[in-house]
């Protein structure tokens, strides 16, 4: 690696001029949080994906407990996700003390498979945590359908998929602008497809849920009369409600986001299209590269109309490493001496100690997952990866290959 070969990180994010422009003015406003900013980038992401409300928060996971909350989903129900996503997708249905459970995964496009969630259904089933992973739908329409007949609320944990969508029966859909999902949850971490620093959002077409996640991303409190039940009469504040006056009746956190944070997320968001389409572009870059490479695999795309839909936020191959001869660490090194960075996305969640020792799961739960973690490495994939930096990463990884 020469000093011009600088290292390519498996993510990034792009920071232009005018984010920092968009952030400056914030900074020299009179709002650094709970500013107008705030309800612009709510509006102007709600209208991007398409649907009806949006709450912004300090991060996906937080929006993730939300859904939970506003669900009312609590001890005694049982909450389904995918083995392969962050710890956050499942962690959400402990918070708030029901029961994380695990389907795995179809083994094409690494999602949650709706067969296997169909097949095997519990009635104690009262959430499904969809996952997008690496962009990529699960099959949206059946597990909706799949739910609804059940009783069962769909949340649908696009955190990977800002910007992207599907196709079904010859119309398009944008992940948080389609029927089957109640709520939709993204992360704005700076790897993802648009950044807030940190950050999160709760689109639904729900209104009582909506307005339910902004009262409790702060404490709970509500400061609208229409929806004061009233302090006892006994306290000095029932006699007299006035502008000072806040009320709270069920208990919340300080989830909030910030206007700096929004403002450079509004600034992100006018580049979500361009974003989404150059990661295609590289994504078809090394699909190319890459087709018929030995023991290697490229990613799937389960349903060929969405290719121009998809969002890529991760490029996730298939490795083979015993059959060429390497531990994943020593291919992981090989690519870093030549400075292209990797990662592993991810360790099957139900195989955590805490899930282990929490809930008994362990390995053999969902081989599928389980074997997919085995052979997974995921590739810098960024838009402002140059097609120089793209070159490098295929020529990194095509020499290691026989
Ligand atoms: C699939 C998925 N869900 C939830 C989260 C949580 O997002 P955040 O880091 O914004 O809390 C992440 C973050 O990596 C994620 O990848």
């Amino acid at each position: 690696m020469t000093a011009s070969d600088s290292f390519i990180p498996y993510g990034r994010q792009d920071i232009t001029a005018e984010d920092i422009e968009a952030v400056t003015e914030a900074l020299r406003s009179d709002f650094l949080t709970s500013g107008p900013r705030i309800e612009e980038f709510e509006e102007a992401f709600a209208r991007c994906v398409g649907s009806r409300y949006a709450v912004a928060v300090c991060n996906a996971t937080a929006a993730l407990h939300l859904a939970m909350r506003v669900t009312d989903i609590g001890p005694g129900d049982r909450v389904v996700t995918s083995p392969n996503t962050f710890l956050a997708s499942a962690n959400c249905a402990s918070f708030v003390g029901a029961t994380p459970d695990f389907s795995d995964i179809d083994p094409k496009s690494y999602n949650l498979c709706a067969d296997r969630l169909e097949a095997n259904w519990q009635d104690d089933t009262k959430a499904v945590v969809a996952v997008a992973y690496a962009g990529q739908a699960p099959d949206m329409p059946r597990i909706g359908e799949l739910c609804r007949s059940n009783g069962a609320i769909v949340i649908e944990d696009a955190c990977h998929g800002t910007g992207g969508g599907f196709h079904h029966e010859g119309a398009a859909y944008k992940l948080g602008g389609h029927p089957w999902a109640d709520i939709t949850t993204f992360s704005f971490h700076p790897v993802k497809a648009l950044t807030t620093g940190e950050g999160g959002i709760l689109v639904t077409d729900n209104e009582s849920y909506a307005n339910q996640a902004r009262r409790l991303r702060s404490h709970g409190v509500t400061r609208a009369p229409g929806d004061f039940r009233g302090i006892g009469s006994d306290s000095p504040a029932e006699m007299e409600r006035g502008p000072w006056y806040y009320e709270m009746s069920e208990l919340g956190y300080n989830y909030r986001t910030t206007d700096i944070q929004c403002a450079l997320g509004l600034s992100q968001l006018g580049r979500i299209d361009n974003y989404a389409q150059r990661r295609r572009d590289i994504v078809a870059a090394y699909n190319e590269a890459f087709a018929g490479l030995p023991h290697f695999k490229t990613p799937a795309v389960t349903r060929p109309e969405d290719i121009d839909q998809i969002s890529w936020h991760l490029y996730t191959t298939l490795i083979d490493f015993e059959q060429i001869g390497l531990t994943r660490t020593a291919y992981m090194a090989k690519l870093r001496e030549v400075g292209v960075g990797s990662q592993v996305l991810y360790i099957p969640v139900h195989l955590q100690p805490y899930y282990r020792e929490t809930f008994g799961y362990g390995a053999g739960k969902c081989p599928n997952a389980e074997s997919y973690y085995r052979h997974a490495l995921s590739l810098p994939l960024f838009p402002k990866m140059t097609d120089t930096e793209v070159g490098r990463v295929i020529e990194a990884v095509t020499t290691i290959h026989p």
